[in-house]
């Protein structure tokens, strides 16, 4: 672990401890909690419920050879981005970490939470600078499922790092609909419930449906010519597969692990050819097409195995679209198919699916090197 060279104030004698009491700027909002992330003495601390570039006393937490942890004390100067969250709970609630902060501003951050993570990543001609970011339409009330917890018969939501339970008549991100609900649940056994506009079988479904239109088009201009194939990758029920298959003429396949969400699929879209089961198995037991094909992937926040990485490579696909909700992930996923000398990255645009929170949403396109 290299050493990290602390530099301190006049007036600070020795390392601070836990429990003691620091004053220092906060400069941005973090990705890992949406902490707002300040320096002391050189040493990155991370500080819950502060904006970017305020000043704060806040007391120390933990303390790692990287990082320290604190807790606000008292605003000294508030950010100039810093608002009062209109809903009531927001401070307590786990749910919501930036409503404190100007919408606008958060997606500045979230830019910024972007730019960072491609940092290390190579951009065919070029650097990675004015990241298109597309921020959402509605900053509130965008959520059509939200899952409250029940504690004998109160339903509510986890405090912010704690299993306590703040009880909510109305949540500020839910769909109205789901709002006019929640006065009237009734006395249920299950730990967790599930409230949602339209309510399907289990599974992954996109819960911001009006910029789940956005992401949908932003994936389709991204395409390339007319590709012969295409495989769409961690499909679920077929969010892109249904609009590719209407636009293209592509023999299309899709593939999902989730044997309810390919039902759901093969039930509503036509002309595609459904696999149930891990992309990295199917991949390999699929023969790789001939021609100018594409590959859209959807993975899970923990991004793509190695084998599925390679398996891609194998299967050649003239043109890569890379939807994630994890900039991290992507950018070392693409920066595997960089390396592999097949492919190349010419385009990031970043969007917020979840205002009021730290996720950040990608489409990235990649296209073969020769
Ligand atoms: C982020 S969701 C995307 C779903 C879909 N593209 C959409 O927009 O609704 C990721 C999907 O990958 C599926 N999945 C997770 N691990 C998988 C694996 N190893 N192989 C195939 N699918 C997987 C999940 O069931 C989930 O439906």
């Amino acid at each position: 672990m290299p050493s990290v060279n602390l530099k301190f104030s006049s007036r600070q004698k020795s390392l601070p401890i836990p429990n003691d009491i620091i004053e220092l700027k906060i400069d941005s909002l973090s990705f890992n909690g949406g902490r707002g992330v300040g320096r002391y003495g050189g040493i990155v601390v991370f500080v819950h419920a502060t904006a970017p570039g305020e000043t704060v006393r806040a007391r120390v937490l933990t303390r790692k050879a990287r990082f320290w942890t604190a807790e606000v004390i008292e605003i000294l100067q508030p950010s100039p981005w810093r608002r009062t969250p209109p809903c009531p709970v927001a401070n307590q609630c786990g749910g919501c970490c930036w409503q404190h902060v100007e919408y606008s501003e958060q997606v500045i951050q979230k830019r910024k939470i972007l730019s960072a993570s491609l940092r290390g990543l190579r951009k065919q001609g070029g650097e990675w600078e004015d990241l298109p970011f597309q921020p959402a339409p509605n900053e509130f009330h965008y959520r059509n499922r939200i899952q409250l917890q029940n504690r004998n018969g109160q339903f509510g939501f986890f405090t912010k790092r704690s299993h306590d339970l703040v009880t909510v008549d109305e949540c500020w991100i839910a769909d109205p609909q789901i709002n006019s609900q929640l006065s009237n649940l009734k006395p249920q056994t299950a730990p967790k419930i599930e409230i949602a506009v339209n309510s399907q079988d289990g599974g992954f479904s996109q819960v911001n449906a009006a910029q789940n239109t956005v992401l949908k088009s932003l994936v389709l201009a991204r395409i390339k010519g007319n590709p012969e194939w295409v495989l769409d990758l961690y499909a679920g029920s077929g969010n892109f597969t249904g609009p590719l298959a209407e636009k293209l003429k592509s023999a299309i396949a899709a593939i999902e692990l989730s044997a309810a969400a390919v039902q759901r699929g093969r039930r509503q879209i036509q002309n595609v050819t459904w696999h149930a089961g891990d992309v990295a198995e199917v991949l390999q037991q699929l023969e790789p097409s001939k021609g100018a094909g594409l590959v859209l992937l959807d993975p899970p926040r923990l991004g793509c195995t190695v084998k599925v990485l390679e398996q891609l490579v194998r299967h050649a696909p003239k043109q890569i679209i890379y939807v994630s909700c994890n900039p991290t992930t992507f950018a070392r996923d693409a920066e595997h198919l960089v390396r592999s000398g097949r492919y190349l990255v010419e385009s990031v645009q970043g969007l917020d699916m979840f205002p009021q929170t730290e996720h950040v949403e990608l489409v990235a396109s990649l296209c073969a090197a020769t």
